[in-house]
C-alpha cells in the first residue's frame, strides 16, 4: 500500500512514525511515499512535497490521508482524491460533518473506500466498535465526552478547585484545546462528532440545525462547588438517542453522581458509550486526541483497507423525526436574572447564591432549556442537566 499525506502536523507525523516503526507485519507491507506541507524550507525528509497534484495525480498512491484539518482545502483534496480511484482515511471531524454523504456517495461512484475513525475521539474506537455493533443490533443510544479539552478544564476546576480561565490556558498549554477553543467549549467540536457518530448509528444523516449545543464557556466555580456538596461531577456530554422512528441529539452539561462512570473520567481522556439490543450498553474509554492515539486509529483504517474487507458503505436511509421528549430532567440554571411569578410554574426550587439567582427546573425537556435560555436573555447564563 502507497500513502498520500495531506497535512505533515502532530496527527500527519504520528501517522509517519507508527507506520515507519514497522512493528506488524501489516506495518511492514506500507509505504508513505509523499507528504503535503505548506514549506519545505529547512526540512530534509525527501518525502515531503507543497503540490497537493503530486499526491493526487499520483497512480501508484492508492490511499489518502486527510489530516490538514478545516474545511478547505481539505473538502477539494478528499473529493478529488476519491475521484481519482484512492482510498481516502481523513481525521478531519469538521469536514466530514458537513460533507458525509457527499463524500460517501463519491467514494461509492468510484468504488473505494472511506474512513474516518480518528475523526471521532482520536483513538478511541468507536466508529469500529458502532459497526460491529450494528451488524447484530440496532444501536439505540450513542454518546460520551466527546472532547479532551472541556474534560480537562471541568476536571480541574473540580479536583483543584481552579478557575475556568486558568484551566483553559493549561489545556491550551499542553496542546489539547483546537487552535481556536470556542470549538471545544462551545460544544461545536463535539457536535461534529456526535453528528458523524449519530448518524452511522442510526443510519440518518443527523441535520446539524436539529441538534442543540450548549458548552461550557459560561461555567464558574460556584456551579462545581455547588455540585460537589451533593457528590455530583459536571461533564460535558454528547448525546445521541433513537426509539422507533424518532430521535434526538444534543451537547450539554451534565451532573452526574461521583459513582457513574462518566463522573470518573479523568484530566483529557475520553468515553464514549453505545446501546444495542442485545449487547446492552459499552463504553469505551480513552485518549480521544494526541499524535499517537489519533495516528493509530488512521493507522488503523489504513490496516482495514489493506486486509480488504468487505466494505459497507454507510447509508442513510431511515426516516426519522426529532422527538424533544427523548432528552428529559430536572435543569440547573444560574443566572443574574430573575424568572417573573407566571414563568415560575416549571421551576421546583430556587436560591441565591452571592449575585446569582439558582433555579432548579422540573423535569423539562433539552429543548424547553433552551426556550428558557431565550427568555432569559442573559449571555452569561449557565445550565446543566441532573443526571
Ligand atoms: N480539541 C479536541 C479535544 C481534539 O480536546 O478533544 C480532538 O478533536
Amino acid at each position: 500500500m502507497k500513502v498520500g499525506l495531506f497535512g505533515f502536523g502532530v496527527v500527519g507525523k504520528g501517522i509517519y512514525d507508527i507506520i515507519d516503526t514497522k512493528k506488524t507485519l501489516n506495518l511492514k507491507k506500507i509505504e508513505v511515499k509523499k507528504a503535503l506541507v505548506s514549506s519545505i524550507k529547512g526540512r530534509t525528509l525527501n518525502i515531503l512535497t507543497i503540490n497537493p497534484q503530486e499526491i493526487i495525480q499520483d497512480e501508484e498512491i492508492d490511499t489518502v490521508v486527510e489530516v490538514m484539518g478545516g474545511i478547505y482545502p481539505a473538502y477539494n483534496y478528499i473529493i478529488d482524491s476519491l475521484k481519482a480511484g484512492k482510498n481516502v482515511v481523513t481525521a478531519n471531524k469538521a469536514v466530514v460533518a458537513e460533507n458525509f454523504e457527499e463524500f460517501i456517495e463519491v467514494a461509492k461512484k468510484n468504488k473505494v473506500k472511506f474512513y474516518y475513525e480518528p475523526s471521532v475521539c482520536g483513538g478511541v474506537p468507536i466508529i469500529e466498535g458502532l459497526k460491529k455493533v450494528k451488524k447484530v443490533d440496532e444501536v439505540s443510544e450513542i454518546g460520551g465526552i466527546f472532547n479532551g479539552t472541556t474534560n480537562f478544564i471541568l476536571d480541574k476546576m473540580t479536583k483543584y478547585s481552579a478557575e475556568f480561565k486558568e484551566a483553559l490556558e493549561e489545556a491550551q498549554e499542553k496542546g489539547y484545546a483546537e487552535a481556536d477553543p470556542s470549538a471545544d467549549i462551545d460544544g461545536i467540536d463535539i457536535l461534529r462528532k456526535i453528528i458523524i457518530s449519530s448518524s452511522i448509528a442510526f443510519d440518518f444523516l443527523v441535520p446539524k440545525e436539529e441538534v442543540k449545543v450548549f458548552g461550557i464557556r459560561n461555567i464558574l466555580k460556584i456551579d462545581i462547588d455547588y455540585f460537589k456538596k451533593q457528590d455530583r461531577v459536571i461533564k460535558l456530554m454528547a448525546i445521541g438517542k433513537k426509539e422507533n422512528d424518532n430521535y434526538i441529539c444534543c451537547v450539554e452539561p451534565v451532573a452526574f453522581d461521583f459513582n457513574k462512570i462518566e463522573a470518573t473520567v479523568p484530566t483529557n481522556f475520553n468515553i464514549a458509550f453505545l446501546k444495542g439490543e442485545t449487547i446492552g450498553e459499552l463504553k469505551f474509554f480513552g485518549q480521544g486526541a494526541g499524535k499517537y492515539p489519533t495516528g493509530n486509529a488512521g493507522v488503523q483504517d489504513l490496516i482495514e483497507i489493506l486486509e480488504e474487507k468487505e466494505y459497507d458503505y454507510p447509508n442513510f436511509n431511515k426516516k426519522l423525526t426529532k422527538d424533544s421528549s427523548l432528552i428529559k430532567g430536572k435543569y440547573y440554571i444560574r443566572t443574574v436574572k430573575k424568572f417573573n411569578l407566571e414563568q415560575l410554574n416549571f421551576i421546583e426550587k430556587e436560591e441565591k447564591i452571592n449575585d446569582y439567582n439558582i433555579y432548579i427546573t422540573q423535569e423539562i425537556t433539552n429543548d424547553k432549556m433552551h426556550d428558557i435560555v431565550k427568555l432569559m436573555d442573559d449571555k452569561n447564563i449557565f445550565f446543566l442537566r441532573i443526571d
